[in-house]
């Protein structure tokens, strides 16, 4: 429907950001079902910055293991694969989100807060759901808004107009962007996704992540998202750009089967664990001086 459009906006657009190389590489590895953990860590002891990540990430209070790990391939074995890409795709966006842009950085940090507690968020109702694959769900949720990244850091005249409008007529930002650019976020950040060769279902969840009942079979994983978006904005985990709280897709309850009494817990626990893994992933994610020079 917006493709016209948004062919349009990618045009302008010259250079859509690149995922590192390694991170590529890896995902690929991942992907690949004859992959072995040593082919994995091969590729990330190349890479001294992911390297260092990855060991003092298991090696934190997070996953509390007892004793010093500290080779990347026994990482991989008590970690696994799903948790390492997690970590590295966590890693790599949050460089995105940190960019030198001064007068966007509060405006990101709001997101990156919002994209990490949906994140967050998918993971738990897809644990209390029992999907088979939380983890997906967690990435899913980290990158569902990456359209937005993209409008800040590529298109700053257009956001600049999308935001004035949300804050004039205090409206949902996706109106906003529907108005102004012809298409929203979602149909942006799919294209990266599909760019990137995010594997399934990232790029469907974030197309449909407010309108989950046309993922087709990543219904249920959009649905996920979906309510993640509004469990973060209903307690104001950082910001996804505007004030309001978009409503339920009505399909996106019936796809979940969720019981509304399940959701008093699910909003305790998501505030409790968010508030764990937010000042740990800030700090281990972050690049020091010396791993730039690395
Ligand atoms: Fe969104
Ligand atoms: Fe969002």
């Amino acid at each position: 429907m917006h493709n016209n459009r948004l062919r349009a906006i990618v045009g302008r657009v010259e250079d859509l950001p690149t995922l590192p190389r390694t991170v590529l590489r890896i995902t690929e590895i991942i992907n690949n079902p004859k992959s072995s953990a040593r082919d994995l860590a091969g590729v990330i002891n190349d890479d001294q910055v992911l390297t260092a990540r990855l060991l003092r990430l298991v090696n934190s209070s997070f996953y509390g293991f007892p004793q010093r790990i500290a080779t990347v391939s026994f990482a991989i074995v008590l970690l696994g694969f799903d948790a390492i890409r997690n970590l590295l795709l966590t890693t790599s966006i949050f460089d995105l989100f940190n960019g030198a842009d001064r007068e966007l950085q509060v405006e990101r940090e709001k997101l990156w807060d919002h994209s990490l507690g949906c994140a967050v968020a998918a993971k738990i109702i897809g644990e209390h759901l029992h999907f088979e694959k939380v983890e997906e769900l967690f990435v899913c949720g980290l990158l569902h808004d990456l359209g937005k990244i993209v409008e800040m850091a590529y298109m700053p005249n257009d956001y600049a107009r999308v935001r004035a409008r949300v804050k004039a007529n205090d409206e949902l930002i996706l109106l906003a962007e529907e108005e102004i650019l012809g298409c929203n976020h979602a149909d942006i950040g799919h294209l990266l996704a599909e760019r990137w060769n995010l594997p399934a279902p990232v790029p469907d969840v974030i197309l449909h992540h407010h309108t989950p009942v046309r993922a087709g079979e990543f219904m249920r994983e959009a649905a996920a998202v979906h309510l993640a978006d509004i469990f973060c904005r209903a307690l104001e985990i950082g910001s996804g750009g505007d004030h309001r709280i978009p409503a339920l897709h009505p399909p996106a309850w019936e796809i979940l089967e969720l019981k509304t009494n399940d959701i008093e817990a699910l909003l305790h626990r998501l505030e409790t664990e968010y508030h764990d893994i937010c000042p740990f992933i800030q700090a281990s994610t972050a690049i020091s001086p010396s791993e730039r020079e690395a």
